[in-house]
């Protein structure tokens, strides 16, 4: 068995609305398993490690600013295909688009803000999730 890594954010709109539980359940109903939780608030230093691909796009400092609004929820999990598996239960970035049963789908709507809040992040590849995982867990 090819037991695999993600590194998964409860962002600050999750964590504000009270979905931590929510999201660890939907992780854990899956059959993934917690390996690591940290609440922090994230600086901007560490979100620019984070989202290094999108520094220069129109949403970065946005992203950066609402990622910065409150704290953060950081979790190791692993499982089988859990990458993959992950980004299939959050659903879509546009929480508009996402397919109702996933967590965007169900839990986010689009507000018209600056940068599209849409509750998580899930690691998007196995060389992202090891250098995401080693971000937030040093
Ligand atoms: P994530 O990295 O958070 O799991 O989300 P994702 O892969 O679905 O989306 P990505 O393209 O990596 O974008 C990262 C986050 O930036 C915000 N975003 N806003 N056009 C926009 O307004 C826009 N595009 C991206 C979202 O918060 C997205 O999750
Ligand atoms: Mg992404």
């Amino acid at each position: 068995m090819n037991t695999e890594k993600t590194l998964i954010l409860v962002k600050p709109d999750g964590v504000r609305r009270g979905l931590i539980g929510e999201v660890i359940s939907r992780i854990e109903a899956k059959g993934y398993n917690i390996d690591a939780i940290r609440m922090l608030k994230a600086d901007r230093t560490l979100l620019e490690q984070h989202y290094a691909e999108h520094i220069g796009k129109g949403f970065y400092e946005a992203l950066v600013e609402f990622m910065m609004s409150g704290p953060i929820v950081a979790i190791v999990a692993s499982g089988n295909r859990v990458i993959e598996g992950f980004r299939s239960l959050s659903g879509v970035t546009d929480p508009t688009l996402a397919a109702p049963g996933t967590i965007r789908g169900d839990l986010a709507r689009d507000q018209g803000t600056k940068v599209v809040q849409n509750i998580v992040h899930g690691s998007d590849s196995p060389e992202s999730a090891a250098r995401e995982i080693h971000i937030f867990f040093p």
